[in-house]
């Protein structure tokens, strides 16, 4: 980065914090201070750097950051928006687990180091900030809400309560970090996450949806097979979206009734794919409009 942006960076970052870090300051436990180990680096590599900040209560390990990015590192990477828990941008790893750097409290960490880190499951752009643009590619191959009906739909009170929980998804793809499939086996192209199966399965039970993305899932790119169960997901989830429970099980019961029930298999011989929602013919995607 050119030292002018650099310069400029700085600037911003210390408008945006200066009252912020005034009032943190002058609350700060006289003496007391916490110490942070953050990664500096990129794809190629990088280190941890021990930088040590001011006890402030209430402090949160995005302040933290923020904190050593205006005093101590001016070209420190970090992303974040909402500094509420909303957006999902300032995920990141500390002490080895994903979670959202502005929901998480220093005082937490008592007595612990405090490393933090990228996500691991994806390349990093520098320091904290990583390059989830997988995720939206993945976005792209799921076969979109389609309806032969025109909104606003009449639906019953508990198809719509139904609705709500995968839903409150802020992406913060957490959930994506710490599956095994991406993070160790890196099947990030055969493989769309527990994200994004939370994505099919409202899309699956809308009552008034019109495609089947069974297909795509079993023997396309969502590869739901290579899910074990393992619940890791629903337990980084930072809106208590019960992952496995709510999304993952319900998709492989469809996949299983679908291709595994014999009479089912057998009608799939005789006239070919349909659609399981409409009876529709099937196309190459999965998509009922014959595509
Ligand atoms: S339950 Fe499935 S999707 Fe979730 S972390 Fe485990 S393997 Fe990945
Ligand atoms: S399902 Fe939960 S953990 Fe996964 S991206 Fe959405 S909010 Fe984050
Ligand atoms: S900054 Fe928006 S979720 Fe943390």
């Amino acid at each position: 980065m050119a030292n002018e942006e650099v310069r400029q960076n700085e600037e911003i970052a210390s408008k945006v914090h200066a009252d912020v870090h005034q009032d943190e300051e002058s609350a700060a436990r006289e003496g007391e201070s916490y110490k942070l180990k953050i990664f500096r680096g990129d794809n190629e590599g990088g280190s941890e750097v021990e930088y040590e900040i001011p006890a402030v209560p209430g402090m949160v390990v995005l302040d933290a950051v923020l904190y050593v990015q205006v005093h101590q590192a001016g070209d420190l990477a970090v992303r974040w928006n909402c500094k509420a828990a909303h957006c999902g941008s300032c995920s990141a790893e500390i002490n080895g687990k994903p979670k959202l750097l502005c929901k998480s409290r220093v005082e937490e960490y008592e007595g612990q180091e405090i490393r933090v880190h990228p996500l691991q499951a994806f390349p990093v752009v520098k320091d904290l900030v990583s390059d989830v643009s997988f995720n939206y590619e993945v976005a792209r191959t799921t076969i979109p809400f389609q309806s032969d009906e025109q909104a606003p739909f009449e639906m019953y009170e508990e198809d719509v309560e139904r609705l709500y929980e995968p839903k409150k998804c802020i992406e913060c793809f957490m959930c994506q970090d710490v599956c095994h499939v991406l993070r160790t086996h890196h099947k990030h192209e055969e493989f769309a996450g527990p994200r994004f199966f939370v994505r099919n399965q409202w899309l699956e039970m809308h009552p008034k949806d019109t495609q089947s993305r069974l297909e795509y899932l079993k023997e396309g790119q969502g590869g739901l097979g290579y899910c074990n169960i393992t619940k890791c997901c629903t337990e980084v989830c930072p809106v208590d979206i019960h992952i496995t429970d709510n999304s993952i099980i319900p998709l492989k019961e469809r996949v299983a009734d679908e291709y595994y029930d014999p009479a089912k298999w057998l009608m799939r011989k005789i006239r070919g794919r349909r659609s399981p929602k409409t009876g529709a013919p099937m196309g190459r995607n999965g998509n009922s409009n014959g595509r």
